[in-house]
């Protein structure tokens, strides 16, 4: 068997991981810098599969032409999988898998630097120290201990996050529709519970989404639900950016019902994210009205980015591709199966 692949939206640390643990196996990767769209789908003729990542856009008109092309594998090296029209690529026979829990924790622990860093305002210690500014005015934060915290999600991550938390003292409340029996025992024995999201809204001094995008929850947090919200509420998003409806945010930012706002993803950040933009004028006036509130954290989708998490992203990709070739698609990894 030698399987080739074709990489989208490759970075420098992912041909140096993938090329290195690549070479072992029978599947040879091809980079390519581009992200997967319908003028870039093109690059993958010949390739009996394409690598992608989060940005990366396979709707049905993509995925009908990768199929043309000769794809039958979409092997994303990531978790959330909202960005494939998996009900297309059954209609075509093609094989979707993804990394379903490459490191939780590291989402969860980028998480607590967004709460952290937004409540003790280390980022404006930083450059304040720095310049010889040794004034608190205005760095006051507040204890995260008996502080009430709600989780939307708790899956892997949510789960994470709702461990350290404990750590920290912080009371737990927490909504999904679907919890895992595990998820709510483990959930109970943190001492959280499950409540509804209007409850989550009203109790919570700190919100933070752990839920994967759908049609469903879409802008999730839109005006309605930030108003059940209590004022100062802090608000983080480590998921997916259109959980948030940003204008909404933007408005709660300026009537300071929102205390900080703490963002790893941003609806429009396929534009922006994973590259340098920082000798261009960005047309996105969205994100720079964001940008411009001392209150607002963004980073920059990394969430994921740790050693642990990629190695294990590079091999459970590697393990997916493989499975596909042996017909072994039952496995957790994979979202439309065979
Ligand atoms: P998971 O599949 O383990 O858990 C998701 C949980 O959300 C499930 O328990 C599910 O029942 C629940 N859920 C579904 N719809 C919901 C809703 N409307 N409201 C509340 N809960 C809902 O997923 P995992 O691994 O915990 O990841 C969660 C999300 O985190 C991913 O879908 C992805 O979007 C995001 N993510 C972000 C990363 C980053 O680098 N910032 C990296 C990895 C994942």
């Amino acid at each position: 068997m030698n399987l080739s692949v074709a990489m989208f939206s490759a970075q420098r640390y992912d041909i140096d991981l993938f090329t290195a643990a690549g070479a072992h196996t029978p599947v040879t990767f091809t980079f390519f810098e581009a992200r997967l769209n319908l003028t870039t789908c093109a690059l993958a003729r010949g390739y009996d599969a394409v690598c992608v990542f989060v940005n990366d856009d396979l709707n049905r008109e993509v995925l009908r032409e990768l199929s043309a092309l000769g794809v039958k594998h979409i092997a994303l090296r990531c978790a959330g999988f909202n960005n494939v029209d998996t009900q297309a690529a059954k209609t075509l026979g093609m094989l979707v898998s993804r990394v379903p829990a490459y490191s939780p924790q590291s989402v969860a622990e980028h998480t607590l630097a967004l709460i952290l860093t937004l409540n003790r305002k280390t980022h404006h210690a930083y450059n304040r120290v720095r310049n010889g500014n040794f004034s608190l005015q205005g760095l006051m934060g507040f204890t995260l201990y008996q502080k009430t915290v709600g989780v939307i999600g708790t899956g892997a991550i949510g789960l994470a996050v709702i461990n350290i938390l404990a750590g920290f003292g912080c009371r737990i409340v927490c909504h999904d529709p679907a919890p895992a029996a595990a998820a709510q025992a483990q959930t109970n024995a943190r001492g959280g519970c499950y409540v509804s999201l209007d409850e989550l809204y009203t109790q919570s001094d700190i919100i933070t989404l752990h839920c994967p995008l759908t049609h469903a929850n879409h802008h999730l947090i839109n005006a309605g639900a930030i108003e059940k919200m209590r004022p100062g509420i802090t608000l983080i998003n480590t998921s997916r950016g259109a959980l948030i409806d940003t204008q909404a945010v933007i408005s709660a930012l300026k009537r300071r019902h929102i205390k900080a706002l703490g963002l790893d993803v941003y609806e429009q950040e396929s534009s922006l994210f994973f590259s340098d933009h920082s000798l261009e004028i960005i047309d996105d006036d969205v994100i720079e009205r964001l940008l411009s509130f001392p209150n607002v954290l963004i980073t920059g989708h990394q969430g994921f980015f740790t050693e642990e998490a990629l190695n294990q992203i590079v091999a459970t990709t590697i393990d997916n591709l493989g499975a596909a070739e042996k017909g072994e698609t039952s496995g957790p990894g994979f979202v439309v199966a065979g």
